[in-house]
């Protein structure tokens, strides 16, 4: 939930990667987001360590929509990570962030030929969702003169314990191809001689506990790789089981260790190979939230806190628009004083934004000690899905981002400034 260099100094004063919450708010400012490196590293490592003995034809791409800019690219690259990216504005960060094209996978269940065109261009795997894509890659790639790289994304039919919101593997999803057309759709695919089919995918939702969903989905997919050898005759070289390992968010939360899941899926699928004699594929994995949302906080100053009959509220100078996640999933958080962890926690606290909205919270009975105008909050496990759903809502601008690594800061994303806002009005 922490990253793994939170340290509290006998003033109560959280440091993380070696530098003080003080320093980083007084010098950067505050809402402030932090990507702890040592917490980001020691996650990739989480994937890409079991994966070299357990199966080492594998590649584990980054999903970026978690937490996207460019100077996380490098980083992540260095590990071993490639990227995955639903958008040209993904693409075209991660290349310019430094990613290898060839380690990259493009998703997205309505791609335009524009992104289709970027994507075949610079050789980069296209996760094909629907019928119509298909058309359109078609056409792409003969206009570009270039074979595309395609993966076919299947609906796996699995229910996935997780809010309703990010369920992506059931029967209703808008996501991928039903069981009764993917036969169609890769005989389609491997007759076009533009195509490069080279297999099937499938994700299952988000943020999972259960062990039990990875390992049938290995099941489920070996199942198609063999429906598509008897009834097409083609061999899947590649197969993307997706993301989704869940994180601790609170101490209520009991998230899998990545290597467990890792140990089970890969065991399900070896053994379905063998019973169904087909040859081991690639295996990709693409891990967002697991990989960066406990490497990164949130630091915000403390304004007005104002006590009601019902609430004693504490007042942010961020909220809603910097962490949509508690206002459309209700997501729950860790919280402390940033300034003043050794006090024991005595209060409960709704933890309200500066948006012009009554959800606009964070948190609602946070247990803080006695909070005052001026206190730090830090907000723990912010690294995934916060700064990538942020809004300018209220043109509010978007805080700045920062990695912290062995006492030294790196700057990943500058504070927006309200000429930024204006750059685009006319
Ligand atoms: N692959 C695909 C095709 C996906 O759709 C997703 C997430 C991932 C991989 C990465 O899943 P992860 O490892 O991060 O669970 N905004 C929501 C999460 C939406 C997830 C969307 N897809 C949230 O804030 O919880």
């Amino acid at each position: 939930m922490k990253p793994i260099t939170t340290k509290v100094s006998p003033t109560g004063e959280i440091s993380i990667g070696g530098i003080s919450t003080k320093t980083l708010a007084e010098t950067y400012g505050t809402p402030l987001y932090v990507i702890d490196y040592a917490t980001l590293e020691a996650n990739a490592n989480a994937y890409l360590k079991p994966l070299q003995t357990l199966y080492p034809n594998s590649l584990v791409t980054y999903a970026s929509k978690a937490c996207l800019v460019k100077g996380l690219i490098a980083p992540l690259a260095a590990l071993g990570m490639g990227f995955d990216v639903v958008s040209a504005g993904e693409i075209i960060t991660a290349i310019k962030g430094g990613a290898d094209t060839n380690k990259m996978v493009f998703h997205g269940n309505n791609k335009s030929k524009e992104e289709l065109e970027l994507a075949i261009t610079h050789n980069i795997r296209i996760i094909i969702d629907n019928e119509t894509e298909i058309k359109l890659l078609s056409a792409a790639s003969t206009k570009l003169n270039k074979k595309a790289r395609v993966l076919v994304r299947i609906k796996p039919e699995i229910e996935a314990h997780t809010h309703e919101y990010i369920k992506t593997g059931h029967i209703d999803s808008k996501f991928g191809i039903d069981k009764n057309h993917i036969l169609e759709a890769i005989r389609t695919l491997n007759n076009d001689s533009n195509i490069d089919f080279l297999g099937i995918h499938s994700h299952i939702g988000s943020q999972i506990f259960d062990i039990e969903p990875f390992v049938d989905l290995a099941k489920i997919m070996v199942g198609h790789m063999k429906r598509i050898k008897d009834e097409l005759g083609i061999e899947i070289k590649e197969l993307n089981l997706g993301g989704g390992i869940g994180i601790q968010y609170t101490t209520a939360d009991n998230a899998p260790k990545i290597a467990l899941v890792l140990e089970a899926m890969i065991k399900s699928l070896k053994e379905s190979l063998t019973e169904h004699h087909l040859n081991e594929p690639l295996l990709m994995v693409e891990p967002g939230r697991s990989t960066i949302a406990t490497a990164g906080v949130t630091l915000y100053e403390i304004g007005t806190v104002k006590t009601t009959p019902g609430l004693n509220y504490v007042f942010i100078d961020g909220g809603m628009a910097d962490n949509p996640r508690f206002i459309m999933y209700k997501s729950l958080y860790t919280f402390e004083l940033a300034n003043r962890a050794n006090e024991p926690a005595t209060k409960p606290y709704t933890i309200a934004g500066k948006f012009c909205e009554s959800g606009d919270k964070i948190g609602e009975n946070v247990m803080l000690p006695d909070t005052n105008e001026g206190d730090h909050l830090i907000v723990y496990g912010t690294g995934a899905y916060n700064y990538a759903m942020a809004s300018n809502y209220n043109r509010f601008c978007k805080p700045a981002m920062i990695m912290v690594k062995d006492g030294a800061v790196i700057e990943l994303l500058k504070r927006e400034t309200i000429e930024d806002l204006l750059k685009n009005d006319v």
